[in-house]
């Protein structure tokens, strides 16, 4: 035997060498460490930075790349999807690696999979395109035609948070037998990939539908893919496998060839972690700051790979993977009767929504199972259905049951630390056995469990009596539990309504859970506990039946409890207008052009800010930040960090040169906290290193000690203490006591409206480079807003402006986030380089980044609402209380936001707004997409919900009958011009078939006791313009060259929305060349100065017009020569004028006319003009679980004349799905002592692929030019976000039936967003009833509504 367990003392000097191949090339180290992850490696060592970080835990797939082994037993070649972020380069050995790099490049040749996405208009930002490419590259590795449901399983563990995931699987549907029904070669409007039939009369004359022309498409040759390294598979094939050991100084990775050798080692190391997918180690060490010494990887031992079918089941070893079960369960299911079978297919159903599949590729049922988790997935059901567990030591091996005694505490088993687990047998189940699992999570994919539980019953043969009961859950107690009680209570019974009764109070008693408990969500676990059974209960009844038993018949209206969920192929119709019959060829302004760095981002060839190459001396920052809600610090303590490896210095208030003040307009915050912390994640300082882990080791090692202080948390303590920012805005028309005395009815609501992450795919990245001269200063960031950085930056520095040059290539999504609150982690990196006279770094982790820089606001709404009997509302009193945070920031701008919107798009005589900014200690909220509007338009549309339910009116025959019409007067006193809001109405209703669709959902709910449809129409109307004034300017610097090409510079940033594109499209059309002469390089400072930020959604309207001015300002110059050589081309003019010496730059600039309001005098214009929309949704919502399906949405959007239909669909998409996410899916949770719990993809969920409506159709509404706006386009980057409330208001529609089954009918609260939690409990049954919620008050909630 190979001696591998050499002293911990001989790590220096003797580790074997790792060899992989990386596209191809073969990679040798000698110095592996073992916690180095394949990401780091590929973008730091290896200079390749296709390959993205956007979590470092597995949770949003875009750092996908695909591995390639060939297996010797098999002789077979594997190729298969991974999270490079948690895959260890130790456990890559023999292993090939294809990143993005390695398919195809825009200079070499594109991979197909890289030209639809980019040609489909797949990429925005395109930080996810990578991982989202690879993800489809191995999925067509392994099968080139594959079914679009196996597209659809390939993306569970990709999220993208700009495109809306439509275009991405349009793109993709032409790889899939489906999407090829004509070759994948569509002709217009006749092909399934735009249309579901192919005869689409949705379109009207002179409307297109096709975004893309799939004929541009290269087809898919297999043949021509890389092919698996000749060297690595001589390698493989012909080299034993030897045992390997890789160690740095902290960690030795141990990889024996041999069981005995395994388990000796793990004799001797009874500590060491046993190591196969490492996603949940990887976790451990990266998140919880664990360290493992020694690690044992068991890849080379055949013992724990091995699948055996025996007479009693199917034994599993216990490195198998989740996807290598899974298809050996599908194989047995197949094959084998259906009465053997049930364990496998409850199995299948948790595996189907078992993470995404990169982590099923890695991740093995052994790992499961060791790291007993309470809410593992296959636990339960290993649980229910009495697998067998072989447990093995050096000494010999035991085999014991997995039952309630296997699991002896939170994340502990009853293995002995020398122990591992060798293998699982997994039973078939007898003729008269029935077994199920259920899964309830906030998402539906990827996402971990709330409540999951598994059923196994037994009957006598030949009867409904019970012989045997197991019913298992993870979710409710510290492991996962079996309710023997309940199950005991049963044996002998007959299946029927008593046995029901009984098992439902049983469990209710059984599976209690504190109120305190961490997870929250009390109630609502309880009550799943018992749905969950009602839902077996009424299957297993069903299959008794079916068996010829006579059992009571299941009732057909109780029939859609019992169906799995099975998602349906989304498809999509997208509607605009052609351009006008005449437009030249070349001219592409209004044409869906693709985003122009599309190709570049599905090529990994974009540069994004960290994949900037490092500068030589470059250092690392990591911030350093509070762990108080509110204290006054006491003092720092820094000697540890000193001491450890790497570390270069530290940076605190001190160490600032210039001011420490921060906080735009109200100068409110510092840079680095001086004496007091006044949020958790307030920013104290930081540490720069050499590399980023001893940075960030070495900020973890400095000792803080606080003087704790009250803090507020919530809205409602603020509200308590009166801790608001001043002022408190009030909007005010009519007289709200006439109003109100008119009013044939009153009623008053309460709302409140949960916060929301960017979560942008790209954190927040500065790279600050002094220049060594004068103070010069470079900083490359990704901001919205490189003025503000510029500005802030200096005043740091103590410096002027003109030494700081800030320059910003791309950003990977912004959507407000980094508009103000990207400019402090910039000044604190700019500062540490300052100090340092070095280059430094820093890019935040993700639970950094949602720690510490804020969101959208949550918002509380208090209304008061008079209407008529004709159901028209005169007077509405409504204040808005926002979660403020620790500064103002930007709140005030979003509040007067809200006003504004308050009314939505209805007309009331009589109103009154007032906006209070409360003061808390959570991070300061700041612009999110929508700022302020979605939140104001949210509480106006519930209490016209509550007006339709009061007075038991369809609520779209309120809406509209309350609609705005042309000429009226907002309650600020604007007058509502081209007004196109009405035909968005009318012409949603009609594509949406609303009132068919009213029948026939209502026809559901007759039919359908325990699932429930609903419907809702919403109008939105949102005003464009920066609310202050002095924003709406911009400039442009147009540069022509001697060789007729063209620099064009404006200043706006690009961060996905495609403004690059469109100002190309603008400076295009006016100077009258093609769009290929015309580049945009970056925006910088010191080319267009003093810009506002890439905000408010006017970007295109105030560089487009800057844009236009500069073409124009050159077009004159240009003049004379085309007069006097009108054959001559561009390039002869251009020479022309260069040698008669005229400029051939130019500066444009554009200011908005006529703005200016007055909120004391009520008076003058806050808009340049509205964007409006409606949006109609359909949803279907399981009563019992609380999950919905989102099954069609229509949007007529009024987008003026688009400037680019491609790019203005995509915004319309990607705001709907985030606006879903606000509204359905998202929730921040935050302790009563204000920590973010909450911090990252595996805890906060976006929306998935999964949870685009399955049908989707899209309508710019034609005719509708604007003329306020650059070649009369309208803004579109927030406006649509709020037709997403469509979705939100379906739901509380169908809870509206599932409540009239309760008797329970009227207007009711229901907070946002309408998470699986709050419709379980909305939809009051007899389940509910038996699990009330505790008295608030008397228990420590695990978190707070903030
Ligand atoms: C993004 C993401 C999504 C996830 N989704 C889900 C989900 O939906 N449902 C769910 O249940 N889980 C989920 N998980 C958890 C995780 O994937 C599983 O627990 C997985 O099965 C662990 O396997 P692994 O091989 O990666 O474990 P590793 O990280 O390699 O090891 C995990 C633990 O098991 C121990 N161990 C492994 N094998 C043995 C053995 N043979 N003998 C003794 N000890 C052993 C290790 O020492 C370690 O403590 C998710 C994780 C991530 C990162
Ligand atoms: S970075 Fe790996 S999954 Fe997010
Ligand atoms: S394009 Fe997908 S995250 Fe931006």
């Amino acid at each position: 035997m190979r001696e591998l367990d050499r002293n911990m003392g001989d790590k220096e000097t003797c580790a074997d060498e790792l060899i992989f191949f990386v596209n191809g090339k073969k990679v040798v180290e000698t110095n592996a460490d073992p916690e180095m992850t394949l990401l780091t490696y590929l973008r730091r060592k290896l200079g390749l930075p296709g390959t993205k970080l956007g979590c470092a835990e597995g949770g949003c797939g875009a750092c996908t790349v695909m591995l390639s082994k060939y297996q010797p037993y098999t002789q077979q070649l594997l190729h298969y999807a991974v999270n490079a972020c948690l895959a260890p380069i130790c456990s890559l050995h023999l292993v090939a690696v294809t990143t993005v790099e390695g398919i195809g490049s825009v200079a070499r040749r594109l991979h197909p999979v890289q030209e639809r996405i980019a040609k489909a208009h797949g990429s925005q930002c395109g930080f996810c395109t990578p991982g989202i490419v690879m993800s489809m590259y191995a999925l067509l590795r392994n099968n080139p035609t594959p079914k679009a449901t196996d597209m659809e399983e390939a993306f569970q563990g990709n999220l993208c948070r700009c495109t809306g995931y439509r275009p991405i699987l349009e793109a993709y549907k032409t790889f899939t037998m489906e999407g090829r029904c004509c070759g994948g070669w569509g002709q217009k409007n006749g092909c399934c990939m735009t249309n579901e039939n192919g005869d689409n009369e949705d379109v009207d004359m002179n409307s297109a539908s096709m975004l893309f022309n799939a004929v541009d498409f290269a087809p898919l040759d297999p043949t021509q893919e890389v092919i698996f390294p000749p060297e690595l598979m001589s390698l493989s094939k012909s080299q034993k496998t030897h045992s390997l050991r890789f160690h740095s100084n902290r960690t030795v990775w141990l990889q024996p060839d041999n069981l005995d050798e395994f388990l000796h080692l793990k004799w001797k190391h009874p500590e060491a972690r046993v190591v196969v997918g490492n996603t949940e180690v990887g976790i451990e060490v990266k998140f919880k700051n664990m360290l493992y010494p020694v690690i044992l990887a068991p890849a080379f031992i055949p013992e724990l790979h091995r699948v055996i079918h025996t007479e009693d089941g199917i034994v599993f070893g216990a490195a198998c993977t989740l996807s290598q079960m899974e298809a050996v369960l599908k194989q047995a299911v197949a094959t084998l009767p259906p009465h053997q079978t049930e364990v496998f297919l409850a199995v299948l159903e948790q595996l189907r929504w078992f993470a995404g599949q990169q982590i099923r590729n890695v991740a093995a049922v052994g790992g499961n199972i060791m790291t007993a988790s309470p809410i593992s997935d296959l636990n339960p059901v290993f649980m229910a259905a009495g697998c067998k567990l072989t447990l093995i030591d050096k000494d010999g091996s035991r085999v014991v049951q997995m039952d309630d005694n296997f699991f002896v505490g939170y994340r502990k088993t009853l293995l002995r630390p020398q122990e591992i687990l060798l293998s699982i047998e997994i039973p078939y189940s007898t003729r008269n056995q029935f077994v199920s699992a259920f899964k309830q999570s906030p998402r539906r994919e990827d996402d971990i469990s709330i409540v999951t539980a598994a059923m196994s019953v037994t009957f006598v043969p030949g009867t409904n009596i019970v012989e045997d009961m197991k019913l298992s859950y993870g979710g409710m107690a510290a492991t996962t539990v079996l309710a023997k009680n309940t199950a005991r209570k049963l044996l002998g019974r007959c299946w029927e309504e008593e046995l029901l009764e009984e098992a439902s109070s049983s469990l209710a008693e059984e599976l209690t859970l504190d109120p305190s408990v961490p997870g929250g969500m009390v109630s609502y676990r309880k009550t799943l506990t018992l749905s969950f059974f009602y839902k077996f209960y009424l299957t297993v009844l069903q299959k008794l039946r079916q068996q010829g038993l006579n059992v009571e018949e299941l009732r057909s209206d109780f029939l859609s409890a019992t169906e799995l969920y099975h998602p349906e192929t989304p498809s999509s119709v997208q509607i605009y207008q052609e351009v006008p019959e005449g437009q030249n060829q070349d001219d592409v302004l209004g044409r869906p052009m693709m985003h122009l760095s599309a190709l570049k981002q599905a090529t990994g060839e974009a540069v994004y800010c960290d994949d900037i190459p490092l500068f030589e001396n470059e250092l690392y920052l990591a911030l350093v930040t509070s762990s108080k809600a509110h204290a006054r610090i006491l003092s720092i303590d820094s000697s540890a960090a000193e001491q450890s490896p790497g570390f270069v210095c530290c940076v605190f208030a001190d160490d600032i040169p210039g001011s420490n003040i921060a906080g735009k307009i109200a100068h409110d915050e510092t840079v680095l906290a001086d004496s007091q912390v006044t949020c958790v994640g307030h920013i104290i300082g930081a540490v720069v290193a050499d590399t980023q882990l001893h940075a960030q080791r070495a900020a973890k090692a400095i000792r803080i000690q606080y003087e704790e202080l009250q803090p507020i948390i919530t809205i409602q303590e603020a509200i308590a203490a009166q801790s608001f920012y001043q002022p408190i805005r009030t909007i005010q028309k009519g007289d709200l006591e006439v109003g109100f005395k008119q009013a044939d009815h009153i009623l008053e609501g309460k709302m409140h409206i949960g916060g929301q992450e960017h979560f942008y795919l790209e954190t927040n990245v500065t790279v600050a480079v002094p220049r060594g001269e004068d103070d010069e200063m470079e900083i490359f960031v990704s901001t919205q807003n490189p003025s503000e950085t510029q500005c802030l930056v200096a005043e740091a520095l103590g410096i002027p402006a003109n030494r700081v040059a800030v320059r910003v290539k791309r950003m990977g999504g912004g959507f407000g986030g980094k508009e103000s609150r990207s400019i402090l982690l910039s000044t604190v990196v700019a500062v540490a380089a300052h100090k340092l006279q070095q280059p430094v770094r820093c890019m935040l982790d993700r639970d950094e980044d949602m720690l510490i820089t804020g969101g959208r606001h949550p918002f509380y709404g208090k209304y008061k609402v008079g209407f008529l009997k004709s159901g028209k509302i005169i007077a509405l009193d409504v204040s808005y209380y926002s979660n403020v945070g620790n500064s103002l920031d930007l709140s005030l701008s979003v509040m007067e936001r809200a006003l504004f919107h308050m009314e939505n798009s209805y007309s009331i005589a009589n109103v009154r707004g007032r906006g209070f900014l409360c003061r808390t200690n959570l991070p300061s909220n700041t612009a999110f997409r929508g700022f302020g509007g979605p939140q104001g338009m949210m509480i106006a549309e519930s209490w016209i919900t509550d007006v339709a339910q009061s007075l038991g009116w369809p609520a779209d025959k309120v809406r509209r009958m309350n609609l705005y019409v042309q000429g009226d007067l907002t309650p600020y006193n604007q007058v509502l011009e081209q007004f196109t809001l009405d035909r968005c109405w009318d012409e949603c209703l009609s594509r949406s078939e609303y009132q068919q669709r009213r029948a026939a959902v209502e026809l559901y709910n007759r039919q359908n006791r325990w699932t429930k449809r609903g419907l809702a129409i919403i109008p939105t109307m949102f005003g464009i313009s920066f609310t202050a004034s002095f924003l709406n300017q911009a400039g442009a610097l147009v540069h022509i060259y001697t060789d007729g090409s063209v620099l064009l510079t404006h200043g706006g940033t690009e961060m996905g929305q495609g403004l690059h594109t469109k100002m190309i499209q603008v400076a295009s059309r006016v100077l009258g060349v093609p769009c290929s002469k015309i580049h945009i390089s970056e925006t910088s400072t010191n080319t267009v100065p003093n810009t506002s930020p890439t905000a408010a959604s006017a970007s295109s309207d105030l560089n487009g017009a800057a844009v236009k001015n500069a073409c124009l300002i050159l077009n004159k110059r240009l003049e004379p020569y085309k007069s006097k050589n009108p054959k001559g081309s561009w390039e002869d003019w251009v020479k022309a004028a260069y040698f008669d010496r005229v400029s051939l730059s130019a500066n444009g600039f554009y200011k908005t006319p006529d703005l200016g309001y007055d909120f004391d005098t009520n008076s003058g214009r806050v808009f340049n003009y509205y964007s409006y929309g409606v949006a109609s949704s359909e949803v279907e919502v399981d009563c019992l679980t609380g999950a919905h399906k989102n099954l069609s949405t229509t949007i007529v959007m009024d987008v003026g004349v688009s400037l680019n239909p491609a790019i203005d669909i995509g915004q319309v998409e990607g705001a709907f799905m985030q606006g879903l996410g606000l509204f359905t899916l998202e929730e921040l949770h935050y302790s009563p002592q204000g920590v973010l719990l909450t911090r990252g993809p595996g805890s906060y969920k976006i929306p998935a692929f999964g949870d685009i409506p399955t049908r989707l159709t899209v309508s710019l509404l034609r005719d509708a030019p604007n003329d306020k706006a650059i070649f009369a386009s309208k803004a579109v980057g927030e406006p649509p976000l709020f037709l997403a409330s469509s979705v939100f208001f379906a739901i509380k529609d169908a809870i509206s039936a599932a409540r009239a089954e309760s008797g329970i009918t009227g207007p009711f609260r229901l907070d946002s967003p309408a998470s699986a939690e709050r419709i379980r409990n909305a939809c009051s049954d007899r389940f509910t009833k038996l699990c009330p919620p505790a008295e608030p008050g008397t228990f420590r909630p695990w978190s707070v509504q903030v």
